[in-house]
């Protein structure tokens, strides 16, 4: 698994003002839009583009387009929504499948209750979207439905990730997947509840809540 830990200082300022309590959830849900956008270019970096033909103004010239098939970006329901517009005005052509996984308050296990993924996901370059990497069980259970499509490179973008989650990612894929994870911050620990620290508390429920 390759870990990438975003070092700009535009990216540190605005994930200081998203993990503020004080931070309201309009506002919230823009710093999240914008810290996606951030993160993409870097996440995007190895995306598959083929020459293009174009003529400027000027005169002829070989550009760059992404190639096909297109790219799928997929959120993580909830938290992960609010992500999606970010990350699609940097793709405006992806495609877009969604999981709805929620992990359990007590045991911290994830449970999926939606599942609309394309369902031939072969060859395909697939940007998974959740703010939170915790303990790790809900990134890994949508990389396994990943898996089961097809998909052998993942690449997923998260704002705040603690190092047990990182851990877990790592030895679960070793051997058996391209993972690849962009991340705003590496933060401390987990909690005895599970929760990031620093962190940025529950970000389904400061945006969504
Ligand atoms: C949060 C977060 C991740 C998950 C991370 O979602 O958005 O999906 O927890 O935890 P893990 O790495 O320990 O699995 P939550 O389950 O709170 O659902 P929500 O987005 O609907 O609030």
């Amino acid at each position: 698994m390759e870990l990438h830990i975003a070092d700009h200082p535009l990216i540190a300022h605005k994930l200081t003002v998203l993990r503020d309590e004080r931070t309201d959830p309009g506002r919230f849900r823009g710093l999240t839009e914008e810290l996606v956008a951030l993160l993409a270019y870097e996440a995007t970096r190895n995306i598959r583009v083929v020459d293009k033909e174009i003529s400027t103004p000027v005169c002829p010239m070989t550009g760059t387009k992404l190639s096909s098939p297109r790219p799928v970006v997929v959120p993580i329901l909830r938290a992960g929504l609010g992500m999606l517009d970010g990350m699609l005005k940097m793709l405006p052509t992806a495609e877009v499948g969604f999981l709805g996984l929620v992990r359990d308050e007590e045991t911290l296990e994830a449970h999926a209750y939606a599942n609309r993924l394309p369902s031939d996901l072969r060859d395909r370059q697939v940007f998974v979207i959740d703010p939170m990497l915790a303990t790790g069980g809900t990134l890994a259970m949508a990389i396994d439905f990943l898996l089961e499509r097809g998909v052998s490179d993942v690449t997923a973008i998260c704002l705040v990730s603690a190092p047990e989650g990182v851990r877990h990612i790592e030895e679960r894929y070793e051997g058996i997947a391209n993972v690849t994870v962009h991340t705003a911050a590496l933060d401390e620990k987990l909690n005895e509840k599970g929760y990031i620290v620093p962190g940025l508390g529950d970000a389904g429920d400061r945006m969504y809540g």
